[in-house]
């Protein structure tokens, strides 16, 4: 027997997308990027992970959305982990441009420079990254992976895992905000410990 054998299972015809036919769990972050102008451009994006353990990250991007030629062309873009409470700002940062090219309703979003790159990130988000443009890389039918070195990094005081507070205390207090593609989201806040395998390392 194999997979489309099973009762169980649809198996879709290729040109059935997977992921509009289930729900699947991503993170949700706001890219922050400066349009050639100076202006600030704030983007959700949940094909967006960290590249390996060290100081890596990437998103998914077309070459059309102002994020990506942003990023291309002053070789910096900020990262912004939203809250739950914060949905609305991710929602306005995904509105479309008008005539002019602009996107008048971030100006709804409370934004902050960063340090380092002088792009703008999102007010009250639980974690920011600065990055610098390390490669973008093509061949993804449109889309393409937007890699930045990260080079500067805040935790939110409330959101930051030290050595004596609870995990399951902190959740509560400063919940996660999940995407679920294509078209719902989750406050992850009840969570539990993850069953390591004996003698597990990274
Ligand atoms: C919840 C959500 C998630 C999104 N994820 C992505 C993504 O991962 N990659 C992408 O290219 N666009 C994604 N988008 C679409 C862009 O954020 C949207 O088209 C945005 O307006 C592009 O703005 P820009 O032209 O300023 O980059 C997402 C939109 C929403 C609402």
């Amino acid at each position: 027997m194999t997979l489309s054998d099973d009762s169980d299972f649809v198996t879709l015809p290729a040109e059935q997308p997977f992921f509009e036919t289930l729900y699947t769990v991503a993170p949700l972050v706001i890219v922050g990027t400066r349009d050639p102008d100076g202006s600030e451009n704030l983007a959700p994006k949940h094909m967006a992970m960290p590249l390996g353990w060290s100081d890596y990250f990437g998103f998914v991007c077309t070459p059309e959305h102002g994020t990506y030629q942003n990023a291309e062309r002053t070789g910096t873009f900020t990262v912004s982990y939203p809250r739950p409470d914060d949905l609305l700002n991710a929602s306005l940062a995904a509105a479309p441009r008008d005539a002019e090219g602009s996107k008048p309703t971030i100006s709804e979003v409370d934004t902050v420079d960063a340090d380092i790159v002088g792009d703008p990130a999102v007010v009250g988000a639980y974690g920011i990254l600065e990055c610098e443009l390390e490669r973008i890389v093509d061949g993804f039918d449109g889309a393409e992976l937007v890699t930045g070195e990260i080079v500067g990094k805040h935790v939110h005081t409330d959101a930051y895992r030290s050595d004596d507070t609870e995990p399951e205390a902190l959740l509560e207090e400063a919940p996660l905000l999940a995407h679920l593609y294509p078209d719902r989201y989750a406050e992850v806040s009840e969570t539990h410990a993850f069953p390591f395998p004996e003698g597990f390392q990274r």
